[in-house]
């Protein structure tokens, strides 16, 4: 039997950071978006030798098999794609993950708003936060410029200004690196006296990862922090930028930076660096250094 397949589909898109979705949401509805609900997506995304595979559930909907290529470029950019409708997902994904393994489960919810063929989300990623993304879904016979010029036009309405190059499962592999290293700086920490162990790791902006644990010592003001550890680490290895952070201890609940590590880090990270509080169980807390750091005090208030 000759089964026909339909070429790839394509669309334009770019996501970012949300700062504010609510400001997001409001400016949708200003344009006269058509607001299309709240979804619950889940994504399951298997090894490939090439392109990116994933089985996505919806809530209400259902299960699509999704296969994509695109370029990581920091521009609005092409993505190919095709989906399959998939009615029994429970099968599909155990026999995947069977054949080619799972690399990452991405949870989300989306509110989906359509404006002028453009698909809007704002998304809630867990463990990862609030984004934006533009899709302009493009038609078999279209050379992408007028879907190029209205995600432009979309994009200054909602104040995008710097675009993600990497998706969310790249982002939740790299936190999840990011949290074995600092779990690994943990057992090692020395804190015979709080037996409170702590592990931090930091990502400096070439990828780079640093970490260390508390170290404490018989004169107990003498006692470092993870963070600090980590920093050391970090400064010795010539880096001086942080994008993300990860911090953990063998407690219960989440760790939390104490005030001293929080300013620490506020000398080597932006404001909208991520910092993922985990506690040893793997639950997991995602914030901005500006949460955790409000109204801070930082190198640029010093003369230059
Ligand atoms: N500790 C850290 O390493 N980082 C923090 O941000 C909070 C506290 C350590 C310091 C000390 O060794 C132990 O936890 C108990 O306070």
């Amino acid at each position: 039997m000759v089964a026909t397949v339909s070429a790839p589909r394509r669309n334009v898109e770019l996501k970012a950071m949300d700062p504010d979705p609510a400001r997001s949401l409001a400016v949708c509805r200003e344009l006269g978006a058509e607001d299309k609900g709240v979804l619950r997506q889940r994504d399951t995304y298997f090894r490939t030798r090439s392109g990116r595979l994933k089985l996505r559930e919806e809530e209400p909907g259902g299960a699509t098999l999704v296969q994509y290529d695109r370029p990581d470029t920091a521009e609005a950019r092409e993505s190919r794609y095709r989906l399959t409708a998939v009615p029994e997902p429970d099968e599909l994904r155990a026999s995947l993950d069977a054949a080619l393994g799972t690399l990452v489960v991405v949870d989300k919810q989306r509110h989906l708003l359509l404006w002028d063929g453009v698909r809007i989300h704002l998304d809630t990623v867990e463990g990862l936060g609030s984004f934006v993304e533009l899709e302009g879904v493009a038609p078999p016979d279209s050379d992408l410029s007028g879907e190029q010029e209205k995600v432009a036009r979309l994009r200054a309405a909602l104040g995008i200004e710097e675009i993600l190059t990497d998706s969310y499962s790249d982002r939740l592999l790299g936190a999840d690196a990011l949290v074995a290293a600092a779990r690994e700086a943990m057992e090692r920490a020395h804190a015979p006296y709080s037996r409170f162990r702590v592990g931090a790791a930091l990502r400096a902006e070439d990828g780079s990862v640093h970490a260390g644990g508390n170290v404490e010592n018989a004169a107990y003001p003498q006692g470092q922090c993870a963070e600090a550890s980590a920093i050391g680490v970090l400064v010795a290895a010539g880096r001086s930028r942080v994008l993300e952070a990860a911090v953990i201890s063998d407690g219960d609940a989440v760790c939390v930076p104490c005030g001293g590590c929080r300013q620490r880090l506020r000398e080597f990270m932006p404001l909208d660096g991520r910092i993922h509080l985990c506690a040893r169980d793997g639950e997991r807390r995602t914030m901005t250094l500006e949460e955790l750091l409000p109204m801070s005090f930082g190198p640029e208030f010093l003369p230059g």
